[in-house]
């Protein structure tokens, strides 16, 4: 069974809706999914699984999660090769660095060896009706490719 592991950072909700949306349509396509919040995480249990997923909040002036900061610095000292990854975070469209932390973890997995399963999914505030179609897309894709890769 395809395994999978989403990540989130969130201060205000946002990010944790739109992870565990991810979570949920991924199960819904037969993955066995786990969903944690990336201060309690590490960085090497992507390891563990085929598919890997991040949605970070983007903070200050296009920061990256204060909490997430040893996970983003591991990540590209891992060996993700085999592995497939999808980025998907609000931020908010106010800000000229929009969601910026999204690509920011996306660059982290390419240094690490994982492969792109679907593009940065970026996202404004809470998640809409839009919205809640572009991450069940996303999850398709990430499925998707890795039946490809696999
Ligand atoms: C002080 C502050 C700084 C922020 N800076 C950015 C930013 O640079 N870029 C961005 O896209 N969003 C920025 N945001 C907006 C948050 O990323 C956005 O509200 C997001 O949905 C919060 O996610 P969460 O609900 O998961 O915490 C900022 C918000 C606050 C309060």
């Amino acid at each position: 069974m395809t395994s999978a592991l989403v990540v989130y950072a969130s201060i205000t909700g946002n990010n944790e809706e739109v992870a565990e949306i991810v979570n949920e349509e991924l199960k819904k396509l037969k993955v066995n999914s786990t969903l944690k919040e990336i201060s309690i995480t590490n960085a090497d249990e992507f390891e563990n699984v085929d598919i890997c997923v991040v949605c970070p909040y983007t903070y200050g002036e296009g920061d990256l999660p204060e909490e997430g900061m040893d996970f983003y610095e591991d990540l590209p000292t891992l060996n993700l090769k085999g592995k497939v990854f999808g980025c998907a975070g609000s931020g908010d469209t106010y800000y000229e660095e929009f969601a910026t932390a999204v690509d920011d973890f996306a660059n982290a997995f390419i240094k690490a060896g994982a492969q792109k399963g679907a593009e940065n999914l970026k996202i404004d505030l809470a998640v809409d009706e839009n919205d809640l179609k572009n991450i069940i897309n996303f999850t398709k894709e990430l499925v998707a490719t890795f039946e490809k890769v696999k």
